[in-house]
């Protein structure tokens, strides 16, 4: 606090300095026609020799016969010896009082910015920029670093100057009493240090200074906090080097460093446990998503082991998903100007498109691997009573009841009939109105003796009745089930705010935009956009991956034409598919896809 008298030449001033050292507060000589000397001061004004103008302020006593002054104290000039002192003492501590707040809730409020910023990173990277950058604008520091704890050692982590432009190092220091980042950290200490190059010779600590040495920066004040965690722990160092007479400026000159106070290092303590605690909570969220990736690579092997034929299938069309949105968000395309993913919704769109397919663990798993239109036992049947015809023909041939010849001719025709079977029964044959009479004509050829049973039966005939594919109706919706299961399954757990689209997303992987697509029927805008980019990668993993029991892999350019054609019609995005069609993202799916995305 400062005091002053006005005019300085009043009969009092001798005995307001004196008054001032007695309270512990600095006394200034005062010229009343430089406005800089008046302010923040707190005056003491003698009326007997200059006249009022105005309001004095609550930080003037006024030496007057006047009572009526708008000021903080009036004391007549025949009491000044017996009331001086007192209101001088009372005035001091009310102004420190008020600075002392102010400076609180400034540090407070800083404190709050900091707490915020920290809880909105994500990555470790950016969260210590940011620690650093508070910290140094709080605290006016022109440079600083983060060390982190690894073992015995400590490891330089992030480093900012606003002086000089430097190459972050990568240096590792041993976790001892050697370095003043190892000292702190090994100690849980503080270290507050007017100027490194003044240390007494009996500290065991000794300052790096080759950082000074390579870019010709010269540190002298220093303020190093441990920073600890929950239980206690050091896990970093906060260091902050140079205190600046300015905030949001570079150094001028080495000469303007100044040192910091102690209440800087209280607030270098706030801001370290709470940058630590951040730090913690971010290694806690890193371990709890690396578990939950587990758990969701053990679902998708859960299914993926049922169907081998279709292994990666997930994790691939989640690469080709995400891909495909990253690649729409950085599209100049008119049509995809508002379309812009943020990271959350990317790692959204990864999980829905990695678990998109897990309801088929619900589906049997004769349906999901079925190559032919026939169950292989329905066919074995069916060859086991094509066996007895063919046995029947040969006993009657050898009880002379049949013609060798007509013999040799039923046997021939047995063949031929059981060949076209087993040929229709195929994935890739056609079956429509006329091979189903043929079927038929077939089943009423040949019968099981003594039964009198059809060799191949109504109901067979019916079974191989499948236009395409190898699906009946009923195993197709067994199959189109797995989307309903794989919603329900989704829609249990309980996914955090950014993720809580995941199984609305995964709901609508086989919708189309015409509204042909199921189990929903959804049209255009009522499917996710995310969903619809979805589609596309599933389709074409679904075509292009290795060989299917029910159909060859097939070339990546004839799949592209099948999506065009779909697009063509109206089923798909068309120019997310052109956008797919010309980056050609399949080609450069990495190898370690999954072991990377745990790692993220
Ligand atoms: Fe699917
Ligand atoms: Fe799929």
């Amino acid at each position: 606090m400062v005091v002053t008298v006005v005019p300085s030449t009043s009969s009092y001033a001798a005995h307001v300095r004196e008054a001032a050292r007695t309270v512990g507060a600095e006394f200034v000589r005062t010229d009343p026609t430089r406005p800089a000397d008046m302010a923040d001061r707190i005056m003491v004004v003698d009326l007997t020799r200059v006249m009022a103008q105005g309001r004095l302020g609550n930080r003037v006593i006024a030496i007057s016969q006047r009572l009526d002054l708008d000021c903080y104290e009036v004391i007549s000039p025949d009491q000044v010896r017996a009331r001086l002192r007192r209101a001088l003492r009372n005035l001091v501590e009310r102004e420190r009082l008020q600075s002392h707040i102010a400076n609180e809730q400034q540090t407070i409020l800083a404190l709050n910015e900091i707490g915020y910023a920290l809880s909105a990173e994500s990555s470790r990277a950016s969260l210590l920029d940011t620690v650093l950058t508070q910290a140094r604008t709080v605290l006016r520091a022109d440079g600083g670093s983060i060390y982190l704890v690894d073992g015995d050692t400590v490891r330089f982590t992030t480093s900012q100057n606003d002086t000089i432009a430097f190459r972050a190092s990568r240096r590792v220091l041993p976790l001892d009493d050697a370095s003043l980042a190892g000292f702190v950290a090994s100690r849980r200490v503080s270290l507050n240090i007017p100027d490194v190059r003044e240390l007494p010779a009996d500290t065991p600590y000794r300052p790096n200074l080759s950082f000074d040495r390579e870019t010709g920066y010269s540190t002298r004040s220093m303020l190093l906090v441990p920073m600890c965690d929950r239980e206690g722990d050091v896990i970093g160092v906060l260091a902050l080097v140079n205190r600046k007479p300015e905030a949001d400026r570079p150094l001028h000159s080495y000469d303007n460093v100044g040192v910091f106070s102690e209440r800087d290092a209280g607030i270098a303590g706030s801001i370290a446990s709470q940058a630590a605690v951040a730090i913690e909570n971010h290694r806690l969220y890193v371990e709890i998503r690396g578990l939950f990736d587990g758990f969701v690579d053990a679902a998708i092997s859960a299914v993926e082991s049922r169907d081998p034929s279709t292994a990666g299938h997930s994790h691939r069309v989640a690469w080709l998903t995400t891909t495909l949105a990253r690649d729409v968000s950085a599209s100049d395309l008119p049509v995809f100007q508002d379309i812009r993913f943020t990271e959350q919704q990317i790692m959204e769109l990864d999980y829905a498109a990695m678990l998109h397919d897990f309801g088929k663990v619900g589906v049997r798993e004769e349906v999901l691997l079925k190559a032919e239109k026939l169950f292989a036992w329905e066919l074995r049947d069916i060859e086991y009573r094509f066996r007895l015809a063919a046995m029947q023909v040969a006993l009657d041939d050898t009880a002379g009841h049949i013609e060798p010849h007509e013999a040799a001719a039923r046997m021939r025709a047995l063949q031929r009939d059981l060949a076209r079977i087993r040929q229709l029964n195929g994935p890739q044959n056609k079956v429509g109105p006329e091979e189903v009479a043929e079927l038929q004509e077939i089943g009423r050829r040949w019968q099981v003796p003594d039964t009198g049973e059809r060799v191949l039966g109504a109901r067979e005939v019916h079974r191989m009745s499948v236009p395409y594919g190898t699906l009946d109706e009923q195993e197709r919706l067994e199959i189109q089930r797995h989307v309903s299961n794989s919603y329900d399954f989704l829609r249990r757990i309980p996914w955090t705010r950014g993720l809580r689209d995941i199984a609305d997303i995964a709901h609508a992987h086989h919708e189309k935009r015409d509204g042909t697509g199921y189990p929903l029927r959804l049209t255009d805008l009522e499917i996710p956009f995310g969903a619809k980019l979805m589609t596309i990668a599933d389709i074409f993993d679904a075509l292009t991956a290795g060989d299917r029991p029910y159909k060859p892999a097939m070339p990546a350019e004839k799949a592209l034409g099948i999506l065009r054609h779909m697009a063509g019609r109206g089923k798909l995005l068309s120019d997310a598919v052109e956008l797919f069609a010309e980056r050609r993202s399949w080609a450069h799916i990495p190898k370690g896809y999954r072991v990377e995305r745990r790692q993220r």
